[in-house]
């Protein structure tokens, strides 16, 4: 007997079967095949008039053929039934009201960051950025930092090992966006009218600490720039990020880059400035800022004789927290839901 004839025999009747969709059919495929004088049947029937040495392992084979049948008969049923089912099951009530999908947003400090980069550039400012590892040139010494110098500690630095350049020096992890005032200036004359919003990296962690955080920077450079320009600008950051009733102060402080420096306050937003438990005497800090001190202007290729200019650099995170009252840095880095999504 041909070996072939029962695979082929076995392979048409699966391809019916599954083609079938009703019981009837299924029911005509099962006689055709395994009837009294089905095809599977006829060859049963045959396998008596075999020599001895091939009845076994033919009649194997057919049996086998036959099971297959069976067996695809059976479950072709139960998916018939069940596609039955699914179909009594279409109807649906159209007024129900839908699912609703859950839509993810960007992350707080992305929007923070997009939100101030837009009232900057609102009044002309120019977005930039820069090397998140930087060389202590920019970073330090061209902004009166020379090695050794004690104001480096402020910064609580992470150097990179082994990257060495001879001019450049040594590799850092930027610790502030003050190290873009350089770079800056190396790129274009004044008018300048640049804000960095850039990751900076210190060995500092508390809850309003972190090794990772933003800062944002402005610089401004042109001819007859002042401390009011910068009173000014800072006054309309605060308004415009924080609201309209929100007071700025400056205050004398120390920062090798700049002459004179400044520390820049806000209003209490819990008080209004007239004093409480939270800011003591009305008064809150947000930030360093100053006038770029001559020499800097020179270092970054620019005449201090006939431009003068102010930068001013604030925590990202920090103005954040002050805005929505959070009062631990970590609930921004900690990827939890039930914080995130209120905002
Ligand atoms: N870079 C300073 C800091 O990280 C802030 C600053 C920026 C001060 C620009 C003056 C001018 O503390």
């Amino acid at each position: 007997m041909d070996l072939n004839k029962i695979q082929n025999l076995k392979n048409q009747a699966l391809s019916s079967i599954i083609e079938a969709d009703t019981k009837d059919e299924l029911e005509q495929i099962r006689i055709s095949y395994l009837g009294r004088k089905g095809g599977i049947t006829n060859l049963l029937k045959e396998v008596p008039k075999l020599k001895p040495e091939e009845r076994k392992e033919i009649g194997k084979l057919i049996n086998e053929a036959k099971k297959v049948v069976e067996d695809g008969i059976k479950q072709q049923i139960k998916i018939i039934l069940k596609q039955k089912e699914n179909k009594d099951d279409k109807w649906f009530d159209v007024t129900m009201p839908g699912e609703k999908t859950n839509l993810g947003h960007l992350h707080l400090i992305t929007l923070a960051s997009q939100e101030i980069g837009d009232i900057f550039k609102r009044i002309g400012f120019k977005q930039v950025s820069y090397p998140e590892i930087e060389w202590d040139w920019y970073a330090f010494e061209k902004l009166n930092m020379p090695k050794n110098h004690p104001a480096r500690d402020e910064w609580e630095t992470f150097f990179i090992k082994g990257l060495k350049n001879k001019k450049y020096g040594g590799a850092v992890l930027t610790p502030h966006t003050s190290s873009g005032q350089i770079r800056e200036m190396e790129k274009h004359q004044p008018p300048i009218r640049m804000l960095n919003i850039a990751k900076c990296y210190r060995r500092q962690i508390d809850t309003s600490h972190a090794p990772m955080f933003y800062q944002f920077e402005t610089l401004v450079i042109n001819k007859g720039i002042n401390i009011t320009h910068l009173k000014g600008t800072l006054d309309y950051f605060v308004k415009e990020y924080f609201g309209k009733d929100r007071k700025t102060r400056i205050r004398p402080f120390h920062f090798q880059f700049t002459e004179p420096s400044f520390e820049v306050d806000i209003t209490c937003s819990v008080c209004g400035g007239k004093g409480c438990k939270v800011c003591k005497e009305g008064w809150v800090e947000i930030g360093g800022a100053g006038m770029v001190h001559p020499q800097v202007l020179k270092n970054g290729g620019i005449d201090p004789n006939k431009y003068t200019g102010f930068a001013s650099g604030f925590g990202l995170e920090r103005v954040l927290m002050m805005k929505y009252g959070i009062d631990d840095i970590r609930l921004l880095f900690n990827s939890d839901f039930r914080f995130l999504n209120q905002f």
